[in-house]
């Protein structure tokens, strides 16, 4: 073998131990991970400026380690140019001055792996902000810049795309709206460039899976722009990674590759970058926002999301019909009504457990879902009719004892309410009402903050100090505390954490209660949720039962389980 040979043989062996060592789903600390999501301007302010920061969420560790988290996500925390709650990114390597400097990152990182808790940041792959240093370079029209090729330009576009642009200028708010693919920019490099989301928001150039040969802007995925764009994305992964970060989460992943109807060629995008990260950085995760395990799991991802958009059934267990996404759209108000976990008990099962048993049967041996309290871009689960301990704690117990890895979106745990009616703030749309500061003590400010009210990032919801932090604390019975007993009760219990199956056992067509069971070994776990204001039953089929955790009026004897209005119960049983 000559030296070259032996070189590559040596780099495969190398590749192939580091990905045995790690596993096909990822780094083994997934089988118990636990997720809780900030939105850092809203979590904790240490400067008194109305906006949170880094340290702020340093001085908070203590208590995110009190609800049993090991794994933190933050939304964007780069220099950004504040259109879209930090997604338009300015400096993928420098941290945001509202938060901080690079350095505090790198301590909150410190303090968070002493006690346990590992950090992923979200990463923006998809696309920048106009303000960045690469974007204004690639407009420049300097075609040696090192920058040419990381954005789509183009001088001639489609009838339709012209509509769309003036569709767009015409709504009430051009720069918040998503319509149409192209920006007239007028640069001197071209008149348009292809946008991600917003206009503020110029996609990345990853290349095209199917170009059009009459369209010579649409490069193939190996041209050197698309490539180069995918190394700047690895520098950004490493450039983190080698500070200490144990993750990102992926914006927007499946969207790099365009005119990629299959998803193939963002799939093997994404394949690679595993590849590469597994390799050089094995206890690192990547997590997707596609939406479609089936397809982000085998593509690389360890974690994908089911919830308000994509693979359907989230929405009609927290939403309704007429907001069939969950998504709030701007100019609508949301609604919940008739939804599964609502007190009037109308609500249907069959679109979610259809949807999640094949997502759900088709990833786990190769990856994790996780099914989140709610996120950033979609309304709290405290909303309308749906408000009180009782009814969230019915909610929370879905959400903490269903398989995959669970992720609370910060002040879920204390229920905190979506806020309806909020001005936008910074492209937020409706999507406001689900990220106002955190509320952690009685006051003005909710403890968020030593600013006067009106200087606050959003308003805080007082509420009288109900739902707070501080007072849930003292209550043995609060949602919070509800919420501990259920992380611990997941980590300490195998067949309820990460790795147990799961299977349905009540039937869809008496869709209340829900009854699942959770198994593991010889382990079994039985889950029977009832979100509805009637007393329900439903035969379980087992010889014996140990409630384990129940919350409201519910029983489990002799293969009936028995629940109250509002109640749920998780009992360790024997099976017939
Ligand atoms: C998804 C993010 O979650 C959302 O907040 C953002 O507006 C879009 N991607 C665009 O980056």
């Amino acid at each position: 073998m000559n030296k070259t040979k032996l070189f590559l043989a040596s780099i495969a062996l190398a590749a192939s131990q580091a990905a045995a060592a790690q596993g096909q789903k990822g780094p083994d600390w997934l089988e118990d991970a636990f997720f809780y999501q900030i939105y850092p301007s809203s979590y904790q302010d240490s400067d008194g400026n109305g906006i949170g920061d880094l340290q702020g969420i340093i001085n908070r560790l203590d208590y995110i380690k009190s609800l049993g988290v090991n794994a933190i996500w933050l939304n964007p925390v780069f220099e950004s140019g504040w259109f879209d709650g930090g997604y338009d990114v300015i400096d993928f390597y420098r941290i945001d001055p509202r938060f901080g400097t690079n350095t505090d990152m790198v301590r909150l990182t410190e303090e968070a792996h002493k006690r346990g808790i590992k950090v992923c940041l979200d990463l923006v792959a998809g696309h920048t902000s106009t303000r960045s240093e690469w974007f204004k370079q690639s407009a420049s029209g300097d075609v040696n810049s090192r920058y040419a090729d990381y954005y789509i330009w183009t001088d001639s576009i489609s009838a339709q795309d012209k509509a769309d642009i003036v569709k767009r200028h015409n709504s009430e708010n051009p720069a918040s709206n998503t319509t149409g693919k192209y920006v007239e920019a007028n640069a001197k490099r071209a008149k348009y460039y292809l946008k991600n989301y917003f206009e503020c928001q110029p996609a990345l150039n990853y290349g095209y899976a199917n170009p059009d040969p009459s369209h010579p802007w649409e490069q193939p995925v190996t041209a050197p722009g698309p490539q180069a764009v995918r190394r700047e994305l690895r520098n950004i992964m490493s450039f983190w990674f080698d500070k200490g970060i144990d993750g990102f989460r992926v914006d927007l992943a499946a969207s790099l590759v365009k005119n990629d109807p299959e998803k193939e060629a963002v799939k093997a995008l994404w394949h690679e970058m595993r590849e590469w990260k597994d390799k050089n950085y094995p206890q690192c995760v990547l997590i997707s926002e596609w939406a479609n395990p089936p397809l982000a799991i085998p593509a690389g991802f360890s974690i994908d999301f089911m919830f308000s958009f994509g693979v359907k059934g989230y929405a009609s267990l927290f939403f309704d019909h007429a907001t069939p996404w969950g998504q709030v759209k701007p100019g609508r108000t949301p609604t919940y009504d008739y939804c599964y976990f609502d007190m009037r008990g109308k609500g249907k099962l069959d679109e979610f457990i259809t949807n999640y048993t094949n997502s759900y049967t088709k990833t786990k041996d190769r990856g994790y879902i996780a099914i989140p309290t709610c996120n950033h871009d979609f309304q709290r689960h405290n909303i309308g009719t749906r408000n009180t301990p009782e009814q969230l704690k019915v909610a929370m117990t879905f959400f903490l004892t269903m398989p995959g890895i669970p992720f609370i979106y910060y002040g879920d745990e204390i229920g905190m309410k979506y806020q309806e009616d909020l001005p936008s703030k910074e492209g937020s749309n409706k999507r406001g009402g689900s990220r106002t500061p955190m509320q952690w003590a009685k006051g003005e400010t909710a403890g968020f903050s030593t600013c006067k009210p009106s200087e606050l990032y959003l308003p805080v919801d007082t509420d009288g100090g109900r739902i707070t932090v501080e007072t849930q604390d003292a209550e043995p019975n609060s949602l919070l505390n509800y919420t501990r007993a259920l992380a611990r009760l997941r980590h300490a219990t195998p067949a309820l954490n990460n790795q147990g199956d799961w299977q349905l056992i009540s039937s869809l067509s008496q869709p209340y209660p829900m009854v699942y069971k959770r198994t593991l070994g010889k382990q079994t776990i039985v889950v029977a949720l009832n979100p509805s204001g009637k007393t329900v039953k439903a035969n379980v089929g087992i010889k014996s039962a140990t409630k384990l955790l129940s919350t409201g009026r519910a029983t489990i004897k002799k293969g009936t389980v028995t629940l109250g209005s509002c109640s749920a119960v998780v009992a360790e049983v024997e099976e017939l």
